[in-house]
């Protein structure tokens, strides 16, 4: 079978190759896939060109860890899973997955059913950003219908465009940042308030929120957004200067999250997909021959949702 090979680190135009390589097999536990669609995330690109672990996310020759895709075969032990089945899944994250291929092979605690609603490329894209989301505002105590006012900085990203739809869809009063030629996107998406992040101005006048959820780099809250008892989530994480000075203002925790593969979340995500209660917006589709192109685009630091890499054996 082809599937992505990283020759050593570096920029991507000189490092990615699509080779031949043995097809994996279903292991105890593990469905074995025929992939559709991959999403690319920035810690693809990262690692890439890093060539090395990060912490407890590991370096692989063979990338990839979103996937969506239809069962092939089902491994020993597997119950409820059969061929035919379209699945979607987060795989094995932080450990490697090698879902740029066109099989992988799969634990099924990783997996879910597929969302009907969403097209192979959406539900490819979406895992590993949609689970942020989640387990962020799970880290933040937004839960359901408690009204939160919740700050998202950075609302029209991967990650932030499923931020706002999943704190909307808790209930919560949601205030967003982007550049004002993002922001009919991410009010579609249900953001009450925008706000632009290079108007300090707009910035300042931020009335105090129950949750932040950060998920661009080098970013503070704006002051005035915090209270005593404002949880501060970041997937970026902030230095050990940048969290005392938030203690100071009063939040309350402030903690960095690192996601994890769940099947069982993206089968809560993919029914509210298929209740059209949550969508993902695709920046750019490519196919596997092009993935250094579409690691290029996740480069830019400028997409809007998500870019997805089209894995099809005719191509
Ligand atoms: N800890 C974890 O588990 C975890 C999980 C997923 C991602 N991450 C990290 O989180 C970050 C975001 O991931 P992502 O997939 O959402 O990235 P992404 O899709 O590449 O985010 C790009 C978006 O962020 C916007 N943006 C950049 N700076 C901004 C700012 N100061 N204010 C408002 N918007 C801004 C960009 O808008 P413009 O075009 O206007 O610049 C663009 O729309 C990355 O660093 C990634 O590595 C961490």
């Amino acid at each position: 079978m082809r599937a992505a090979v990283y020759s050593s680190a570096g920029p991507a135009a000189e490092v990615i190759a699509v080779q031949e390589v043995d097809a994996p097999v279903a292991g105890a536990g593990e469905v074995l896939v025929r992939v559709a669609a991959v999403g690319l995330n920035p810690v693809d690109v990262k690692i890439r060109a890093a060539g090395h672990d990060f912490g407890a996310i590991r370096y692989t020759e063979r990338p990839g860890w979103d996937v969506a895709g239809t069962v092939v075969a089902v491994g020993p032990g597997v119950a409820g899973w059969s061929e035919g089945d379209a699945v979607f899944a987060l795989a094995r994250f932080p450990e490697a997955a090698h879902t740029l291929a066109e099989l992988v092979a799969l634990p099924v605690s990783d997996i879910a059913a597929a969302p009907r609603a969403w097209s192979a490329a959406q539900a490819g894209a979406a895992p590993l950003a949609a689970l942020t989301a989640w387990q962020a505002l799970d880290a933040a105590g937004v839960g359901a219908d408690d009204g939160a006012r919740v700050l998202v900085l950075g609302g029209a990203g991967g990650v932030g465009h499923l931020v706002v739809q999943l704190a909307k869809e808790r209930g919560a009063h949601v205030i967003a940042t982007a550049r004002p030629a993002k922001q009919e996107l991410v009010t579609a998406w249900g953001a009450d308030e925008m706000v632009d992040h290079h108007d300090d101005d707009a910035l300042a006048a931020i009335e105090p929120v129950d949750a932040v959820i950060v998920t661009v780099s080098d970013t503070l809250p704006p002051r005035g957004a915090i209270r005593e008892g404002t949880a501060v989530v970041t997937i970026t994480g902030y230095s050990a200067a940048q969290e005392a000075e938030l203690r100071a203002g009063g939040a309350d925790p402030v903690r960095r999250i690192l996601v994890a593969a769940n099947g069982p979340q993206l089968a809560e995500i993919s029914a509210l997909a298929d209740a059209s209660r949550l969508t993902v917006h695709l920046d750019s589709e490519y196919r596997l021959s092009d993935l250094a192109a579409a690691q290029e685009r996740v480069e830019t630091g400028h997409v809007t949702g998500k870019v997805v890499v089209l894995v099809d054996p005719r191509d």
